[in-house]
């Protein structure tokens, strides 16, 4: 895609013949147009109106007369103003499936990313808690931006900055001291942990002394105090076992789960650098940085000489500047955050150099609201991922039995439409957008849902199965001149856009482009399905162009999905 917009921007500019403007510029406007009535690229001459003295509409007609079209496109066409570029079928869809039937698992990878190193944070829950829908989000989210990125040959490191650190350790201690031995902690410790939280949190809002009392046994947790560390590390302990479960369940990677703890003893020297360079000012026995006249200060120590939430993440930015010498680094947080990160970013300007300071970027996601029903009664608002799990794959279950009461492993085979329903449910929607939350439509199989496109591509395998096809008849000549009906180009130009939507959805940190797109590539897949015989085929060698047409189909539904976090099973 990339090059094919390089090319045409180097026709329009030999055409233009007009040293004001140049190749790059043009290129920047080349589009691909929403409705394929436009063409496969589109280039408006409205901005080159203002250069060259005259209409846009004579503009285009004048590239129109001079220009020399390589033998990839096949005709250009002028309508108000733009010049709408047609691909030469034949040429892509040659190119195309050749491509993809040589590279096959690995299409859709290039070395875009060079190697650059790029930190994911993503999940970051607050331990002692259970996990919630939004952490679900978060944690989907962040899952489908490292392999994006992993595919476009980033170096991508997955950090999970845990919520383990703060004064409600004290309170949770407190807690823990005075009512452990009314819960099962076997049965579900973080259950257990966020009930003692709240308690103790009640009672130290009502009473100062006991609130006195949490704030001491931070401190000296702080210190190093051994009986109250053990504690606390038996707390992550049972957090992270929980949360690994879950994120095993999604797929998701982490390098590191060093959380705000781990900065405890590095915030020393952040506080000393800051001090050195004089950007610390007393206010009110605090001591903050000025982050300009548009947002309060970022306070870096309080009054009683305490550090908070974002001196650890200023300590995390330096440690991780020199620890990963980032590129990028990207932090998934919901919306409330959005003051604190532009003030940490902006105080570490005082921090980091450049390169780093460039670098950090702030991604964030929408509300999830249920739609009222049984998810959402136990315990108030707070919905358990466990549940939502186990009855996502409960319902995937019936209905795959409905449809296919024989089918082999149907529990495997409901853990990955369940879950890939609930992941592909955020996925789809742009990051910022408030869902909704529905199990029912999630699940649906003939919506822009998970299971519609792994769906897709179970009947591309059982096609193939039909069809006798083996992967090693790849290896023959097959005349993909063969392929001329509509359904099978506008397949194949779909299949084409691949690489051009992962990079997309890279520079946009929106792996909705990508949801999207596999809902695009399912749909197209069904006008072929619904129109062009393959199995039955008399003709050999159509057949063999279509099944490579098929299986091209299969690489791209699977890759893309697996890079979303959901999974595709072979039957369902
Ligand atoms: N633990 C925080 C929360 O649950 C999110 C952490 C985000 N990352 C960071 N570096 N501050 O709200």
């Amino acid at each position: 895609m990339e090059e094919k917009k390089k090319m045409i921007a180097k026709c329009i500019y030999d055409a233009l013949n007009n040293n004001e403007i140049t190749i790059e510029e043009i290129e920047a406007k080349v589009e691909v147009p929403k409705d394929k009535q436009n063409g496969d690229f589109s280039y408006p001459c409205f901005n080159l109106a203002k250069v060259m003295k005259n209409s846009p509409v004579n503009i285009a007609n004048s590239i129109k007369e001079n220009i020399v079209l390589p033998e990839e496109i096949s005709k250009v066409d002028v309508v108000n103003g733009f010049l709408n570029f047609y691909l030469d079928s034949d040429n892509v869809v040659a190119t195309v499936l050749s491509k993809i039937v040589k590279e096959k698992e690995n299409y859709g990878s290039s070395n875009e990313g060079n190697g650059k190193n790029v930190i994911v944070e993503y999940s970051s829950p607050n331990i002692a808690k259970p996990f919630h829908l939004g952490h679900f989000r978060n944690t989907v989210l962040g899952k489908a931006l490292y392999d994006i990125y992993k595919t476009l040959g980033y170096n991508v490191i997955g950090l999970n900055h845990l919520g383990d650190w703060g004064r409600q350790f004290g309170i949770i201690i407190e807690g823990y001291k005075r009512f452990k031995d009314e819960y099962d902690f076997d049965k579900d410790p973080l259950a257990a942990l966020s009930d003692i939280y709240v308690r103790m949190n009640k009672i130290c809002k009502e009473d100062e002394s006991e609130m006195d009392k949490a704030r001491e046994n931070f401190k000296k947790l702080e210190e190093g105090d051994e009986e109250y560390t053990k504690l606390w590390e038996y707390f992550r302990e049972v957090s992270l076992k929980e949360y690994k479960r879950i994120y095993d369940l999604l797929g998701s990677k982490f390098d590191s789960y060093n959380g705000e703890a781990f900065y405890n003893d590095k915030m020393g020297e952040v506080i000393d650098i800051l001090d050195k360079k004089g950007v610390l000012i007393d206010s009110q026995g605090a001591k903050v940085i000025d982050v300009g006249p548009d947002m309060p200060p970022c306070i870096v120590l309080k009054s009683n000489g305490s550090t908070i939430y974002a001196t650890r993440d200023l300590a995390a930015i330096l440690y991780r500047a020199r620890t990963y010498n980032f590129d990028k680094c990207i932090y998934i947080t919901a919306t409330e955050q959005i003051l604190h990160f532009k003030q940490v970013f902006e105080a570490a300007k005082h921090l980091v150099d450049e390169k780093y300071q460039k670098g950090l970027e702030h991604v964030t996601y929408g509300m999830i609201r249920l739609k009222t029903g049984k998810m959402s009664t136990r315990e108030g608002n707070v919905i358990y991922i466990n549940d939502l799990i186990e009855e996502a794959i409960k319902k995937a279950k019936d209905i795959i039995l409905s449809k296919n009461a024989n089918l082999e492993n149907a529990d495997e085979v409901a853990k990955k439409v369940g879950i890939g329903a609930l992941t592909f449910n955020y996925l789809k929607n742009n990051k910022n957008k408030d869902i909704i939350f529905d199990l029912d439509d999630t699940l649906r199989f003939d919506g822009e849902t998970g299971p519609y496109v792994q769906y897709t591509y179970v009947r591309t395998k059982s096609m193939l199965e039909k069809a006798g096809f083996k992967v090693e008849d790849l290896d023959k000549e097959i005349d993909y001149s063969l392929l001329k009906e509509t359904q099978e180009v506008e397949l194949i130009k779909e299949l084409q856009k691949f690489e051009d939507v992962l990079k997309r959805a890279a520079t946009e940190n929106e792996p909705s482009i990508l949801a999207k797109y596999m809902i695009d590539v399912a749909a197209s897949f069904s006008r072929f399905y619904n129109e062009c015989q393959v199995a039955t085929l008399e003709d050999e060698n159509l057949k063999a162009a279509r099944c490579a047409l098929v299986y091209a189909t299969s690489i791209v539904i699977k890759k893309g999905l697996g890079i979303l976090g959901v999974e595709c099973p072979e039957k369902m």
